[in-house]
């Protein structure tokens, strides 16, 4: 779908089909939807009158000028209450009126910039928003592989604006949507491909892409490398594996010195069999979405490199699978992590946080600001806080706990803080080793924390993403399969930093 931007009147628009949009209460709609219910002789205003228009979020109606208009088609989508209005409310209601246009076999859009009227939104986030909430809505696995059985892809849409002094910003908030959805599609692709194709060669190869476009340096380890480095934790995990594992590193600004230091960790288990304590076979694959932590981390760079932000940014993803294999490690296995503290395998399923260890530890020699991990970490967390809900956060810095919280109710990215009490210790104290690798059955959420929390000594924030990687069913511009849910959360996190 191709983005464009016109000053003009929507009226004058020649596109197959026009946006326009009604608040609840509006008797008589002002702005691009007046202007189309004034060529069209009151056609908009009657249906209100007759409360066959409502203005309901979710609702979409169309009509058709038959000849009034050049374009053929008017969708009016409902933005809701006005007093409950906000960006989000602009990528649903622009997600709505894309799958109406799209079912109606559109193919050429024009849309008015939702809330930059009555919605009072400065216009350069309401023009964002309506990109992303449109393009994110249009993401197509398939056909992005190369199968191109589709027909009713929207080639066009232009966002009209009548203003010319708002022209300058709406190219901009759109110039970032598209950028940050390049962003999230990438996630979503990785994610989205089978496990034996998204292996840790192929996560490599798409950070050493970004590297190439955006003219960062990347670092790809391979098993001699990490040993090298005395990974025991993130080897240990690859002893079973046979795709061949991969420590990746990208920096952004990796010259500057007089910059802030976040430095981004994604958990990039390929996929997750359990490894020698097997999980059960049934929905077994979803475990393809174990490396969504690092296939976000990747967007994020992408994005970064792209917007050229003014950070030193370095996203580090640990890439392996967890297998069973002879060579596996083993629950009672003693391993050594780079930082020398012992951990006791009582489950090897439990991989995600010995890969993290590692990669936290390697994250200290930058001398961040921020350490921000990622991961589908625990089954836990979507026992508490559900699927497709919010993530769970910890952090030992309010600050950063404050920053990441406001990030996620712009993006609708929500992160809900968890406690990192000292308590959950106890659960994970070993007889044999420093620290053991679970805390059994209560708290699995905080005792995986606790863990992480050991190979930290820097402003740290751990999210779990497990419940909010994969959607089994599409919701709004969230579509089925993986989300991408992190790109745009943290993005907005580097942009405000
Ligand atoms: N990758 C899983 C967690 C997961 C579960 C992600 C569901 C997405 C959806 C992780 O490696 C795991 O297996 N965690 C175990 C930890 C337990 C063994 C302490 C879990 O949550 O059961
Ligand atoms: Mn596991
Ligand atoms: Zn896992």
């Amino acid at each position: 779908m191709k983005i464009e931007v016109r000053q003009g009147s929507i009226v004058e628009e020649a596109a197959d089909t026009l946006i326009v949009n009604l608040f609840e209460e509006v008797s008589k709609p002002g702005g691009g939807t007046g202007v189309v219910d004034s060529a069209l002789d009151g056609a908009v205003s009657e249906m209100i009158a007759l409360g066959d228009l409502t203005g309901k979020s979710g609702e979409v109606s169309v009509i058709y000028p038959r000849g009034k208009l050049p374009a053929k088609r008017v969708i009016i989508v409902g933005l809701g209450d006005a007093s409950d209005f906000g960006i989000e409310e602009v990528r649903q209601a622009s997600s709505t009126a894309i799958k109406r246009a799209r079912e109606l076999n559109a193919k050429e859009i024009t849309t008015i910039v939702h809330g930059g009227g009555i919605g009072a939104l400065p216009i350069r986030s309401a023009a964002q928003a309506l990109v992303e909430g449109s393009l994110l809505t249009s993401y197509n696995y398939l056909k992005r592989m190369g199968n191109h059985g589709r027909s009713d892809d929207i080639a066009s849409l232009t966002l009209v604006e009548i203003d010319a002094h708002k022209i300058e910003d709406i190219k901009h908030g759109v110039k970032i949507a598209e950028v940050l959805v390049g962003g999230v599609f990438l996630t979503r692709d990785l994610v989205n491909l089978p496990p034996n194709v998204a292996t840790p060669t192929k996560m490599a190869d798409a950070a050493s892409e970004i590297a190439d476009l955006d003219n960062m340096n990347v670092l790809i380890g391979d098993r001699e490398w990490a040993s090298d480095y005395k990974m025991g934790a993130f080897l240990a995990v690859a002893l079973g594996a046979g795709e061949p594992p991969k420590f990746i590193v990208l920096e952004h600004n990796s010259e500057r010195h007089d910059l802030p230091v976040i430095v981004l960790v994604g958990k990039g288990i390929t996929f997750d069999s359990g490894g020698i304590s097997l999980k059960p076979g049934e929905k077994m694959g979803e475990m393809k979405s174990d490396m969504a932590g690092a296939a976000v981390v990747l967007g994020v760079m992408k994005v970064v490199g792209e917007l050229g932000l003014p950070l030193r940014v370095i996203g580090i993803t640990p890439c392996t699978e967890n297998m069973p294999d002879a060579n596996a490690y083993r629950p009672a296995d003693v391993i050594t992590a780079s930082n020398g503290k012992t951990i006791e395998i009582v489950n090897t399923d439990a991989e995600g946080r010995m890969i993290l260890s590692d990669a936290l530890v390697y994250a200290d020699r930058y001398q961040p600001d921020a350490v921000i991990d990622l991961a589908t970490l625990t089954g836990a967390c979507v026992i508490a806080l559900g699927k497709g809900i919010s993530a769970g956060l910890f952090s030992n810095d309010e600050t950063l706990q404050e920053r990441l919280v406001k990030s996620g109710n712009i993006t609708k990215e929500r992160v809900w803080p968890l406690p990192l009490w000292d308590d959950y210790k106890k659960a994970i104290k070993s007889d044999v080793a420093d620290i053991k690798n679970t805390g059994g059955r209560y708290g699995g959420v905080g005792t995986s924390a606790i863990f992480l929390k050991e190979f930290t000594n820097y402003p740290w924030a751990h999210i779990d993403i497990a419940g909010m990687a994969l959607a089994d069913k599409e919701k709004g511009y969230v579509t089925k399969g993986a989300t991408g849910y992190g790109v745009r959360l943290l993005v907005d996190l580097l942009q405000n930093w």
